[in-house]
């Protein structure tokens, strides 16, 4: 199967209640571990790559080791550019044959928002590529986009409406309370649920994108921890949020920290375990077979997604 846009992807996510997991890549491994796991429960997927992850991987590595992904399975990939943080950048992906990118312009002002968004809009689909588009900012750093506040700032219905139709995005990454990283919440996990509901009531029509939707597996936070690692207190948005999510209307769930976890973690415990080993294959297999893990849980106990390639 050919590399696709999200556009199918998202109608039938749209109609049947399911979201498609949109995991971050930044080498073989990730790549491997995730088309696997997603071609072995006929799951669409998208494989997305920031700014950061194209300077250490290099893009045309990145391009070509999907396209092996593509050849050797049996599902809908699409390749997306993860918080593109300008036209620039979104350009060279497009040029470059990625089906999906997002321009994150949501730091800027509501109306340079809309300006940037709709130049990558007008370019992107020019080439047949899809873009996401980001309103509201999630709390921390995002990518190499920086957020200035500690508070998330939720995503207004009304404006989200008014952005659509002015830039003409295919999706929307909304604010509801989600952040990146491994520590998203300080007391109890919280998702505004009716903001969705407020956005999909005002947007029935366009796909909804969360972002910083890790929901920094505590299995794996507590094997890094047991091997070494200094990660205290870390904690995510719980499977039964995101399902929820899932079900009313997020059609994007990304994911990027639990799998770092899950690299982490193995190669963590393989290190520790078996201090005599020093074939990177040994370790990296270990992390790669955690990451699928990982992957077929998310699809097939939270997205949903699983039978619907
Ligand atoms: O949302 C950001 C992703 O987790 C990518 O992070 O810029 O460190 O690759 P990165
Ligand atoms: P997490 O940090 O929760 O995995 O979020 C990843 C993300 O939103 C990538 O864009
Ligand atoms: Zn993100």
């Amino acid at each position: 199967m050919a590399l696709v846009t999200t556009k199918e992807m998202f109608e039938k996510s749209m109609k049947e209640k399911f979201a498609i997991g949109a995991f971050n890549i930044n080498n073989m491994e990730f790549i491997q571990a995730i088309t696997d796991a997603a071609n072995e429960a006929k799951s669409p997927v998208i494989l997305q790559v920031s700014a950061s992850a194209i300077k250490y991987a290099r893009l045309p590595y990145l391009i070509k080791m999907v396209e092996a992904a593509v050849e050797t399975t049996d599902i809908p990939i699409a390749l997306h550019l993860d918080h593109g943080p300008d036209f620039e950048t979104c350009k060279m992906c497009i040029d470059s044959g990625f089906t999906s990118v997002m321009i994150d312009a949501s730091s800027h002002p509501f109306e340079e928002n809309v300006r940037i968004t709709k130049e990558v809009v007008d370019y992107a689909h020019s080439k047949g590529v899809v873009v996401e588009a980001e309103l509201g900012t999630l709390a921390g750093v995002e990518d190499e986009v920086s957020v200035e506040s500690d508070d998330a700032k939720y995503t207004n219905p009304e404006q989200a409406y008014e952005f659509v139709q002015k830039t003409g995005c295919d999706s929307l990454a909304i604010a509801i309370g989600t952040s990146h990283g491994a520590y998203k919440f300080k007391g109890d996990a919280k998702l505004r649920f009716d903001i969705l509901e407020k956005v999909k009531e005002k947007l029935p029509n366009t796909p909804i994108v969360l972002h910083g939707a890790s929901s920094v597996i505590p299995k794996l936070v507590d094997m890094c921890n047991d091997n070494g690692a200094n990660i205290p207190g870390a904690k995510g948005c719980p499977d039964e949020m995101l399902k929820e999510a899932g079900l009313r209307g997020v059609s994007k769930i990304n994911v990027d920290t639990d799998l770092r976890l899950a690299m982490t973690a193995q190669i963590r415990r393989v290190f520790n375990e078996k201090p005599e080993v020093f074939d990177p294959r040994k370790y990296l297999g270990a992390a790669r077979d955690e990451i699928k893990e990982t992957v077929l849980h998310k699809i097939n106990d939270v997205f949903c997604s699983g039978n619907k390639a």
